[in-house]
This record gives structure tokens, sequence and C-alpha cells, in this order.
């Protein structure tokens, strides 16, 4: 079994993107910028951004952090977010979910310029995702992606089985998984709440995409010898032994399953950090589209 280190690749990553800034910077170009708007005061939420912001720094981009009160209205945003469409010294715009409830989620996710939609939401990234046309893929599904590139996992022709199909990651994984080249070419399968006989089909799989946000679901008779699995649960569950006071619990029986793996994702540890890697490396694809 070999554990996919999510943390040690996006390290990597991260040199990998403040060098290519350097050079960017070396050849008179200025380095990526990338705006992030934030609306109220979630705690959750704003350690987010800040975490964004902190990642911009280390890798050499601009960044701008926009708060905005929680009572803010729908059109006031939506202005501010044509001023920073028209903006020519801005490559990516973000605008951190959720928001309050007065405002629109979909109306501000489709205002922004697909061109600058570096979270990949805009239905023109979607769509073009799903043609395999040049875009802009959010952070958690192109997080997987590059983990099963970096390690070299095969996925032509392998059964695929997606366990969860939101719009942040069940459908967009799917998409990926069955696209043309690698990764890819897999033969995919998606698994739902109203899925009947789970168990036989996760059993079948050669890679077991967990995205359902439910603590350990996938046991150890669910998984078939050698088989690759990607933990992309996140749920917090108390705990009296880290200073936070909780810990983060994966969709996987990780104790059990793992010893029948080829290759696991941790939790913490697998995906979770790819996905700021994803927003970086979006902004810094914006910035070489720049005309
Ligand atoms: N809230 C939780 N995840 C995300 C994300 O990837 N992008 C944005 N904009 N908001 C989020």
């Amino acid at each position: 079994m070999q554990l996919i280190d999510g943390k040690k690749i996006a390290e990597q990553i991260k040199t990998e993107i403040a060098e290519e800034v350097q050079q960017m910077v070396a050849n008179g170009q200025r380095p990526p910028h990338l705006a992030v708007i934030i609306v109220g005061h979630d705690g959750g939420s704003e350690a987010y951004v800040a975490n964004k912001v902190k990642s911009c720094a280390q890798v050499g981009f601009k960044s701008t952090h926009i708060a905005l009160e929680e009572d803010v209205t729908e059109e006031e945003l939506l202005q501010e977010i044509a001023r920073l469409n028209a903006d020519p010294e801005l490559d990516g715009l973000i605008v951190q979910l959720p928001l309050p409830k007065h405002i629109d989620e979909q109306k501000i996710i489709e205002s922004i310029d697909y061109r600058k939609d570096v979270d990949g939401f805009h239905p023109s990234n979607v769509g073009r995702m799903t043609i395999g046309l040049p875009c802009f893929v959010s952070a958690t599904p192109s997080g997987i992606i590059e983990l099963l590139r970096r390690y070299e996992i095969p996925t032509k022709g392998k059964n695929c089985v997606i366990i969860g199909r939101s719009n942040i990651v069940g459908k967009p994984i799917a998409t990926l998984m069955m696209l043309k080249g690698y990764p890819g070419d897999a033969t995919v399968t998606v698994c739902h709440s109203h899925t009947q006989n789970l168990a036989e089909i996760t059993r079948q799989a050669d890679i077991i995409i967990a995205a359902i946000g439910s603590p350990e679901f996938v046991k150890e008779d669910m998984v078939k010898e050698g088989a690759v699995i990607i933990d992309v649960g996140t749920t917090r569950i108390p705990s009296t032994e880290t200073k936070s006071g909780y810990r983060l619990c994966g969709d996987v029986d990780f104790k059990n399953v793992a010893p029948k793996c080829s290759y696991i994702t941790p939790v913490p540890g697998g995906v979770g950090p790819m996905t700021i890697i994803s927003l970086l490396r979006n902004t810094l694809q914006a910035a070489r589209n720049r005309k």
C-alpha cells in the first residue's frame, strides 16, 4: 500500500509555480493577480480566504482581498464584480461561498467573466470541461486529477466508481475521468443516495473516489484487493486531542481499508492540500492567457 501524499505534492507544485512567476517577472511581465471577495464574517470562510491570500504571497502572486459587509446588496456585489471583470490588471476573481441568503449565488457565479473564473464554477467553464476544451476546472476535481498524474496511477480502461454526485466534486470528477487522454479514459460509474447494491458496485472498482461527506462510509468489504482509493471527505468530528477541538474524518474507514489498497489518500493530507494548488494553477493559467 502506498500513501498518496497530497501535502508533499502540493509543496512541490508551489515551488514550480513560484519558479514560473519568477521567470515571468524576470521577463518584464507583472505577476499573476487574484482578487478574492468575501461577504460577511463567517469564521470558516474568513480562514479559507486568509489561506488563499497567504498562498498567493508564497508563490509571488499579487492578491487583492475585498471584504464586504453582510448587508451588502446583490446589486452592489454585482457592481463590484463588473468593475473587477473590466480591470486589465486582474487575472483571476473569486467570490467566497456561501453567500448570505439575500444574494442569489448562481447569479453571482454567472456574473464573473468566465476567463477570470479561476474557481471554475461558471457554466461556461463547466460546459467547456465537459467537451474537453481549455477551461478552468474547480479545485477538488482538479486536485484529484493532479494526484493521479503525479503518482502515475493508470486510469485507461479502469473501472472508476465515484460515490457522490455533487456539482463541485462528483459530477466534474466523473466527467474528467471519462474524458479522452490521461488521466482519463476510465469506465465511470456514479453512485449516490438512491443507488442500489452500492457495495457490489464498489467491489468492481479499480479506482474509488469517495465524495459523500459521510464519515468512514467506505468499509473494507466494499473494496477489492489492490484498489486505488481517493478520499474527498472532510467531516469535522469533535475531539479532545486537538487544539482546535475537532479532527477531520474522511469518507473511508482508513484503518481497515488501507491494507487492501494499492494507493490511498489520507485525511488530512491527501486531497485537501491540493485544492488551494488548483486555485493557484488556474490563476497562473489566467495570467498566461493574457493578451
Ligand atoms: N467555499 C468552499 N469552497 C470554495 C471554493 O472552492 N471556492 C469558493 N469561491 N468558495 C468556496
